[in-house]
């Protein structure tokens, strides 16, 4: 670990609201709603927050669960509570088998069904996304400067992002934009986002930095590049005016704090996971592309399921409450400065 990474202000709970008992907090599997779901761990894009200088090596993609199989323990979340299915990755557009894997989701009964892409497909596929099922869709953005996004993300091309953005409105209606604010490297565009929200009426939603893994950024500079939500505020509030708390702004269920703005469209929102960390509200598990269930983004204990996929245990069985249960006991309280595993492992 970097030495200056233990500079970073260890995460700490605000001390309001209440937090609530373990036994129906968080840590009991009552609370949870929402399973992400990893379904690769590859990208064609290699975003200096989220991969090393010299790259990563990527799981084969014998390791990976099968369509059924990932359909499988979406089917047993669904019979313990969960409500929303996110796909992740990696960049899950990514995987061949993908529609159908989202018409298989899609069959399951009440839940709501979404997806985190870095966009540069959708030009192609948003529409058979939508027809397979699909009901939302967020994709990541960390420049509207074609050679710094190409700098961010070693080398992805703005021109063909925003032909995916336009294909995805045009199906979807209205996106969610994931902007991830960095020192010096993008957070002086916070007010042009702002102002992108404002103009074609969608979710802007900027993300503290994370030292997740081993990345560039998390590697050299974790703690210069945080910017706290309330400097974001404050840049966002100087370019588009004053902006006013919404209550279940958006479909889905996130850590995201939403606003809406003066100008009465577009909204932003503020994921404060460093500088005010969400813990004791946290309702989500993690499955993560070979079917290890993770308990928490940064350090959380995890637990493989793969023993009772492949042993064909019927979803009804009380050995898979049990490890969902278990899984979820081992949430931290509050996550740590840093994490052990890479967002592309773990999905986000
Ligand atoms: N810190 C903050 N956000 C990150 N993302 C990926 N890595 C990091 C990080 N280290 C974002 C992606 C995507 C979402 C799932 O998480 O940009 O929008
Ligand atoms: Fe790919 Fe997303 Fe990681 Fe960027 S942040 S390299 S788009 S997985």
């Amino acid at each position: 670990m970097p030495s200056d990474a233990r500079d970073i202000p260890l995460p700490q709970f605000d001390p309001t609201p209440v937090r609530p008992a373990h036994a129906v907090g968080p840590r009991s599997l009552d609370a949870v709603r929402m399973l992400r779901i990893s379904v690769t761990d590859r990208c064609h894009l290699r975003c200096r927050y989220c991969m090393p200088a010299e790259g990563v090596s990527f799981l084969p993609a014998s390791a990976l669960l099968g369509a059924a199989e990932i359909e499988r323990v979406a089917e047993v979340a669904a019979g313990l509570g969960v409500t929303h299915i996110k796909i992740t990755g990696g960049e899950p557009t990514i995987r061949r088998d993908l529609l159908d894997l989202v018409s298989r989701l899609r069959g399951i009964e009440g839940i709501e069904l979404s997806m985190t892409t870095n966009g540069l497909r959708l030009e192609s596929i948003a529409g058979a996304l939508r027809e397979a099922g699909l009901d939302r869709l967020t994709v990541s953005i960390d420049s509207l400067r074609s050679d710094r996004y190409a700098e961010i993300t070693g080398g992805g091309r703005l021109d063909r992002l925003h032909r995916g953005l336009d294909a995805a409105h045009e199906v979807f209606g209205g996106l969610k934009l994931n902007v991830v604010v960095m020192r010096h490297i993008n957070d002086d565009e916070i007010g042009d986002f702002a102002r992108l929200a404002v103009e074609r009426d969608w979710t802007v939603r900027f993300i503290e930095f994370m030292p997740l893994g081993r990345s560039v950024i998390a590697d050299r500079e974790p703690k210069e590049a945080l910017v706290e939500a309330d400097e974001i505020e404050r840049a966002v509030v100087a370019a588009i005016g004053p902006l006013r708390p919404l209550l279940r702004a958006e479909p889905g269920i996130g850590p995201a704090r939403v606003n809406g703005t003066a100008a009465g469209r577009g909204r932003i929102g503020f994921i404060h996971a460093m500088s005010r960390p969400f813990c004791e509200s946290c309702n989500r598990l993690r499955l993560d592309a070979v079917g290890v269930l993770r308990s928490c983004l940064f350090d959380g204990g995890e637990i493989d399921l793969r023993p009772l996929l492949r042993s064909g245990v019927d979803r009804r069985d009380e050995r898979w409450r049990d490890a969902f249960a278990g899984c979820t006991a081992l949430k931290p309280e509050v996550h740590g400065p840093r994490g052990d595993r890479a967002m592309s492992s773990i999905g986000g």
